[in-house]
């Protein structure tokens, strides 16, 4: 019997996102799969029950995820969740697996086999699969948007017949997926914008979107791109010869967005309480690094902290602030992956441990946690 794919409706307070678009319902059902969609499922992020029904799925209520052999969702299950779940089930979801352990075990004692889409290898086939880019994208554009929405002042110049408005200077640090959005929408809406970071990759691509590099270019910076692509940690001295370069800059800025991360290390310090107190009254930052300890001294996850006269916005799970887009791709990067564990003849979940994927996102199978950084065998093929 064909398989059976659940959408959940998300049960974190704060989480407007769903895991299934009509379009993906519509991939799906062309696999030859039962789609079942949680009533409800797609209100927060503008899809009506009915448009998933058009789309071929059934609708159904939470009790309907016990004879899913795959659960599709955006965050990782509660343990009351876990419970409606049958054993050997495919869970899919972004897991946020780090420092999480315990809501590993659960899944593993369940007998799930979970995947985490954060976990996609940043490779060309899994490129439509890669979530931190879907999401992290839609980040970049919504905090212009938001920065924009409480700045007293336009962002372009304005030449009239009153006087001319200056064009307000934005200036992002971190330029990744999130923050080369960030200098395309700013510039979109004519601000002056410059950008820094510690990969020397990055320099290229902010000068493509018209914006200004700063940075210190250093022996340190040549070499501070990983295989991966990621920044490395910056030496002490590397920090406080660009701290000092930024503090000078920054203090002719209006609007700061942050965004510079460091896989699996907390968020590098870059703006401090001195150069807030350097900027001009009414500047703004925004700091998407603020879920990992932020960017910006001072900022507050979840709020819009003032210090020294800056507002610093701080908001929590921003691809949610604009959830209907955010879902649409993410629905998209799921049912990519999902396509990959499906046998087409037999329509039914058949999944390759050896394909590379598999073996970058699986959490836990077979009653383990499986996934060599959080604890399970550092070889999983078992080889010596
Ligand atoms: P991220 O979210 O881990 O970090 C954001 C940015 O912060 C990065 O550009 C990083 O260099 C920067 N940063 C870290 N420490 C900093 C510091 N002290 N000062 C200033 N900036 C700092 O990175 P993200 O956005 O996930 O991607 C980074 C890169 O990965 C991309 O630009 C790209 O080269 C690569 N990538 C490759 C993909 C693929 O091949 N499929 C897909 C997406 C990204």
């Amino acid at each position: 019997m064909a398989s059976t794919v659940f959408i959940a409706k998300e049960s974190a307070a704060g989480e407007p996102r769903v895991a299934a678009s009509p379009d993906s319902v519509k991939k799906i059902v062309a696999l030859g799969l039962n789609v079942t969609v949680q009533k409800g499922a797609g209100l927060a992020s503008q899809i009506p029950d009915s448009d998933y029904a058009d789309a071929g799925a059934k609708l159904g209520t939470a009790t309907a995820a016990k004879t899913a052999d795959v659960v599709l969702r955006v965050r990782r299950p509660t343990d009351a969740e876990i419970k409606a779940y049958k054993k050997g089930a495919v869970v899919i979801a972004i897991m946020d697996p780090y420092g999480n352990e315990k809501a590993l075990a659960a899944m593993a004692k369940a007998g799930l086999t979970t995947f985490a889409m954060e976990l996609m290898p940043r490779i060309t086939r899994a490129q439509s699969m890669d979530v931190l880019s879907s999401q992290a994208n839609l980040a970049g554009y919504q905090a212009v948007i938001d920065a924009a929405h409480i700045f007293d002042r336009a962002m372009p110049m304005m030449m009239t017949a009153a006087g001319t408005v200056p064009a307000a200077r934005v200036f992002v640090m971190g330029a990744g997926v999130a923050g080369l959005q960030a200098i395309a929408t700013a510039r979109r809406l004519g601000a002056a914008v410059s950008a820094t970071d510690v990969r020397p990759a990055a320099k290229e691509q902010v000068a493509s979107l018209g914006a200004k590099f700063i940075a210190v270019e250093d022996e340190e910076f040549k070499a501070a791109e990983t295989a991966g692509g990621y920044a490395k940690e910056m030496s002490k001295e590397y920090q406080a010869k660009q701290a000092a370069l930024v503090a000078d800059h920054i203090a002719k800025q209006d609007i700061v967005i942050t965004t510079a991360l460091i896989p699996g290390r907390p968020a590098p310090k870059l703006v401090s309480k001195a150069m807030l107190k350097a900027m001009r009254p009414g500047s703004i930052c925004v700091d998407l690094a603020v879920e990992h300890g932020g960017n910006v001294e001072g900022a507050k996850a979840g709020s819009v902290a003032e210090v020294e006269g800056v507002r610093i916005v701080g908001y929590d799970n921003v691809p949610g602030r604009i959830a209907a887009s955010a879902s649409q791709l993410y629905a998209k990067n799921l049912v990519t992956f999902l396509d990959t564990l499906i046998d087409k003849d037999k329509k039914v979940v058949s999944i390759d441990p050896e394909d590379e994927l598999v073996k970058a996102t699986v959490l836990t199978d077979g009653g383990k946690i499986v996934h060599p950084n959080f604890g399970g065998p550092k070889d999983q093929k078992g080889d010596a």
